[in-house]
């Protein structure tokens, strides 16, 4: 079972959650967090208020380096440096070295096991490399994405390629007709943060789409 719950998005889903320009969530069961939003402060209080412990991380995946990324990742190490970081090579040389000295930096290549049923997809898209977690449940896979600066469409094809893919969630980014068509088939969505064309999925995919944001949890098994 996977429990996801999302700690830093620009919408708010429920409770007195600081609401920011940036992404991140938490994937419980593995101690595992996608991406750490734009500011260290704010992820770091978000977190204590839903009950996340910055101690209890042991892997953190960044989509890619955009600020409201990896904006919080530092704050994070400071207060807990024995975390395995899993970056790319496309990441500026600066940030990736200070990465490597601060954490245990692992550089995906491809798509690729973190731990137990959760894959990177690898690095995907042209200008702004990126990678998004797959993580397999009964259903299939579910995508979970940063920014979707490859396309959402781009990233569904790419998992498509592993196994069946059940679900979205995260900034889906701009959304072209390729991009919403593409959703048709899953029976989950939950885009939030970055996503340009929110109303249109929603009420495109009505029975699917999910309110996303701060503060919400997804379980699957
Ligand atoms: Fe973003």
């Amino acid at each position: 079972m996977f429990t996801i719950t999302t700690v830093y998005d620009n919408y708010r889903y429920k409770g007195n959650l600081n609401v920011a320009h940036g992404f991140s969530c938490f994937i419980e069961e593995e101690n595992l967090l996608f991406d750490t939003g734009g500011d260290g402060e704010i992820l770091l209080k978000n977190m204590e208020n839903v009950g996340i412990d910055p101690k209890d991380i042991k892997r953190i995946v960044i989509s890619h380096a955009d600020w409201d990324h990896i904006g919080g990742l530092f704050d994070l190490l400071d207060l807990n440096p024995d975390v395995d970081v899993y970056g790319m090579r496309a990441f500026p040389s600066k940030t990736l070295k200070e990465m490597k000295e601060r954490s245990n930096l692992i550089l995906v290549d491809s798509f690729s096991p973190i731990v137990s049923d959760i894959y990177s997809t690898g690095p995907l898209g042209t200008f702004i490399k990126e990678q998004s977690l797959a993580i397999k449940t009964r259903k299939g896979f579910l995508i979970v994405s940063g920014c979707a600066h490859p396309h959402i469409s781009t990233i569904i094809e790419s998992v498509s390629r592993e196994g069946d893919v059940f679900g979205a969630m995260g900034g889906f980014h701009s959304v072209n007709k390729r991009d919403l068509d593409s959703l048709k088939d899953l029976s989950f969505l939950a885009p939030s943060h970055c996503t340009d064309s929110m109303d249109e999925i929603r009420s495109a995919y009505p029975e699917t789409f999910q309110e996303n944001g701060v503060g919400r949890s997804f379980s699957f098994e």
